[in-house]
């Protein structure tokens, strides 16, 4: 009876009504988590209650203006950052342009081709700026920098993964650094296959070449990473990480579509350019009359991942290997686990599989599903088609298992029971594709 009763339980213990077979199970918790209700609670009192301009004096803008300044050091505290480092923007994609499109406006400007900055010349007066990423990343993140390659306004060097472990290799990102570079952009977890990139080791090293650079001249390295993934499935700490720029998305833990962006010593230390112009919001670095239900929406939702991080990891772990004891138990060796790799750290939540089969297409697979809700692979990839994922490829993962992939994804209020309902489901999908059924 304990047993039983405690599959059905969610990350914080409430109990769930046995599901029906008719109902649908979402595993796609990478792509989009559904709001708290604390987070709906805290954005509809904000609409109701303080609904005045931010910038006003009078009750209702100081009421939100509140708001914004506790949602702040909400934000804060979950990422071992200072308030005053936190400024809201409308998601994770802005905020990965705003590092990018801030760090080659600084470096044209500090290094000018003119040389006259009214400071000593540098060895890379007139360069293009350089900037270091990875092979997996985010759209949001190679897309921008493969525009800029394109506008011949900045270099950049993609970083391939490991094919044996996924990652990408400190050794690797400090062989690309050039005397122009001027930032590297690794993200935190990986969205598909939930790899954990050694950011820490990389802040690490490229801190002690910055000692060096400086002695000759050269720009400082600074580091940024889009913790989407990671935040609210481990611990997230700037400290530990090191870095000096590091991007949050609301939906992805349960909070609002909207997000922020962390910069350590924002303007002292390091510097941002805004995008945008206007009304003077966020210090002028995100000028615009600030979204105050959004807003408190993301406060409430950091507040929870800051107090119970620890039990939703363990959840949501306790649920992933649940699911994949039972995709082996179910279908053997023809499952491939292709997030499971070798001395790397991974998402709790996160488990990549194809099931091996001429007729089993990851696409073709779900679309036989008629339980499971879940994804080939990242949300903004679906006009891929067939093709395998990138991403995957980049990691080693044969075409062949590749084209076979599915990403299940588990939140706080997935269960075993929901586990053993899409186990079910796949079963009979593959039953139904190899003409069995
Ligand atoms: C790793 C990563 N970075 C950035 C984003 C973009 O966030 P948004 O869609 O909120 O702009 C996502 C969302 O899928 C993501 O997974």
């Amino acid at each position: 009876m304990e047993a039983a009763g405690a599959r059905n339980r969610d990350a914080r213990g409430r109990a769930e009504k046995s599901p029906p077979e008719s109902r649908k199970v979402y595993m796609d918790y990478n792509a989009t988590t559904p709001l708290e209700p604390e987070v709906i609670e805290a954005m509809t009192e904000a609409m109701r209650e303080a609904w005045g301009n931010p910038s006003s004096s009078y009750p209702a803008g100081r009421k939100a203006k509140e708001i914004i300044n506790k949602a702040r050091e909400n934000l804060a505290k979950m990422i071992g950052g200072q308030p005053q480092d936190v400024i809201f923007t409308s998601g994770g994609t802005e905020s990965n342009n705003l590092v990018i499109q801030s760090m080659v406006k600084h470096f044209h400007k500090v290094h000018a081709a003119n040389g006259d900055t009214g400071r000593h010349p540098s060895p890379v007066d007139g360069a293009l700026p350089h900037i270091i990423t990875c092979t997996v990343e985010h759209d949001s993140i190679r897309l921008p920098l493969e525009h800029l390659g394109e506008e011949h306004k900045a270099e950049v060097t993609f970083v391939p993964v490991s094919k044996v472990n996924g990652q990408v290799e400190a050794e690797d990102i400090l062989a690309a650094v050039r005397p122009a570079t001027c930032l590297v952009t690794i993200m935190l977890a990986n969205n598909e296959t939930g790899v954990v990139m050694p950011v820490p080791e990389i802040s690490r090293r490229v801190r002690a070449l910055n000692q060096q650079r400086a002695a000759g001249g050269l720009p400082e390295v600074l580091v940024h990473t889009d913790a989407a993934q990671a935040l609210g499935k481990q611990r997230v700490d700037v400290r530990d990480l090191g870095v000096d720029f590091l991007t949050i998305v609301g939906h992805k833990f349960y909070g609002p579509r909207i997000g922020a962006l962390y910069v350590r010593g924002l303007g002292e230390h390091t510097p941002l350019y805004p995008m945008l112009f206007g009304g003077g919001q966020e210090r002028n670095f995100r000028p615009g009359t600030e979204n105050t239900p959004m807003i408190a929406g993301l406060g409430k939702a950091a507040e929870l991942v800051a107090e119970n991080c620890e039990a939703y990891e363990a959840h949501m772990r306790g649920v992933r290997d649940y699911l994949e004891e039972r995709l082996a138990a179910e279908f053997g060796e023809r499952i491939h686990l292709n997030s499971q790799f070798p001395g790397a750290k991974r998402l709790p939540n996160t488990c990549n599989f194809s099931i091996q089969g001429p007729q089993l297409q990851g696409r073709a697979l779900l679309a036989q599903c008629r339980t499971l809700l879940a994804s080939v692979g990242a949300a903004c990839h679906s006009e891929l088609g067939d093709r395998p994922s990138p991403v995957l490829l980049s990691c080693g993962v044969p075409v062949d298992v590749a084209r076979n992939a599915i990403r299940l994804s588990v939140g706080r209020s997935s269960t075993r029971a929901e586990v053993d309902l899409v186990v079910q489901d796949l079963k009979q999908a593959v039953a139904r594709l190899e003409g069995q059924a």
